[in-house]
């Protein structure tokens, strides 16, 4: 739940409040105090961060309400534009392969006979049986990931956007992201910022510049939700944390999210007490085994413990993993869509490996942009109502014509680089990575203009 534009508190009941927003309702937990029926407040991802004032909340009300509407007809036109049928064509009108056989065994989706036989859409079946609610088979998920046919491919496209618009509406979330500290004590393979990288300048910012950063961030651009990123860099200790965190909050209302790395349980459980809501941290894979041939310095089980340590203590939790690792199968990313949902995760990232020059991944291979947008369709046809971020890897290797096919395949939410110039470049997970970093303005109006031409409201950017 992304709208930040003020909703009005409808209803309280325990700790979860009902707020409209323009005749639409939406759940949102009650997490400043003082709330009560009448009352205007900015919520983000599911939880109230602040309380406005009748006056000022009126008036932003006033200023969004023509857009509001206008933006909401545009995505509803481009969403609805042929999807595919509720009901399956009567026998003898559809061409044969339309209805594939049951599939069995091993995974083997999507064979050849049914691929694209004589013209039939293959996967127009399992599309309509996810369009009327029922469960698909891991086979019939895995032909959709497996299948590349452009005509089929569109279909399935169109149907992941149309489940997006049905659940979200037009809502998008805009977070900003900052990266403090590009030092890492882990090892990973892919990784432009791992130990072992002995080319690129290190950094970290102060708890000062942290806090400022943000907080005028918060006050100057209208951020609602912010991720706080560095490498896992022990200098961080949780006091520090738990300082910024603190500090943050009492500063401004913003849904603060960390992506710091494995921490024990009980750093995350006081930083939780500070203030932080959110955890986003990727599992990298859901393969045991594809995990220990990329890490080092990390155990497959010790991600899984803590994601599901976080999650207990109350956290939001973005997950997700790489796709385009060298040996992973579609039936690897299948599990890791699977795995992310079985999490319970607000918000899915997945995003393309891109290869880092001096890392031990450095010969692989990108994938293409249909593998990125099968997955972000697939994992919209699997979690409904779940958030699925357009990363910025997504931009990086395919441009802003493959974030908006990513936009238009399922995914509703993006973030906004807000490292200052100076760090963004040495953030280099991959090459390239704090390439046009330093013009918010400019960034922010791009992706503004982006989400404008596609009827969506990036409600959390306060615009
Ligand atoms: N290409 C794409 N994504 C990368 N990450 C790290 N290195 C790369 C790369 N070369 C991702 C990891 C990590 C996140 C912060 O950045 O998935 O979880």
């Amino acid at each position: 739940m992304c709208y930040s534009i003020p909703g009005k508190v409808i209803s309280i009941n325990d700790n979860a409040a009902l707020l409209d927003y323009f005749g639409e309702k939406k759940e949102a937990l009650v997490d400043v105090e003082d709330i009560k029926s009448g009352d205007y407040v900015f919520a983000q991802g599911g939880v109230i961060v602040q309380k406005l004032g009748e006056d000022e909340a009126q008036s932003i009300l006033a200023g969004w309400e023509e857009l509001f509407f206008k933006l909401q007809e545009k995505d509803r036109i481009l969403s609805e534009e042929n999807p595919p049928p509720l009901n399956p064509l009567p026998p003898g009108e559809g061409k044969q392969s339309a209805f594939p056989p049951p599939l069995t065994g091993g995974g083997e989706a999507c064979p050849e006979h049914s691929r694209r036989g004589e013209g039939g859409l293959d996967i127009l079946p399992i599309l309509q049986k996810n369009r009327a609610g029922e469960t698909l088979t891991k086979d019939e998920l895995l032909s959709l990931l497996k299948c590349d046919n452009k005509e089929e491919l569109a279909l399935l496209y169109k149907t992941a956007n149309s489940i997006r618009h049905k659940i979200h509406k037009n809502a998008s979330c805009v977070h900003g992201i900052i990266e403090f500290s590009n030092y890492c004590k882990n090892d990973c393979a892919y990784c432009g910022i791992r130990s072992e990288n002995r080319n690129i300048e290190r950094y970290r910012m102060g708890v000062d510049e942290i806090v400022n950063e943000v907080v005028s961030a918060v006050n100057n651009y209208g951020f609602k939700a912010f991720v706080l990123q560095s490498g896992e860099d022990s200098y961080f200790t949780t006091e520090r944390l738990v300082e910024i965190i603190s500090r943050i909050r009492k500063s401004v209302g913003v849904l603060l999210i960390l992506s710091i790395g494995e921490r024990d349980l009980e750093c995350y459980r006081e930083l939780y007490d500070a203030g932080a809501r959110g955890v986003l941290i990727r599992f990298e894979t859901a393969s045991p085994s594809l995990y220990s041939s990329i890490h080092t310095t990390l155990q497959y089980e010790n991600r899984l413990t803590l994601l599901k340590g976080v999650k207990d203590i109350g956290y939001l939790i973005a997950t997700g993993s790489l796709i385009g690792l060298p040996g992973q199968s579609e039936e690897d990313i299948l599990n890791d869509i699977l795995f992310a949902h079985s999490l319970n995760t607000e918000m899915y990232s997945f995003g393309p490996l891109i290869p880092h020059p001096d890392t031990p991944l450095a010969g692989s291979h990108a994938v293409s942009l249909d593998a990125m947008l099968k997955m972000i369709a697939v994992t919209r046809l699997i979690t409904q109502d779940g958030n699925i971020l357009v990363t910025s890897a997504v931009e990086k290797l395919f441009g802003k014509e493959g974030v908006r096919q990513a936009l238009m395949a399922g995914g509703n939410s993006m973030m906004i680089n807000l490292t200052p110039e100076k760090y963004g470049r040495l953030y280099s997970i991959y090459p390239g990575k704090g390439d046009g970093s330093g013009n918010i303005r400019g960034k922010i109006t791009e992706t503004l203009s982006l989400l404008h031409s596609l009827g969506r409201a990036p409600m959390d950017v306060g615009m």
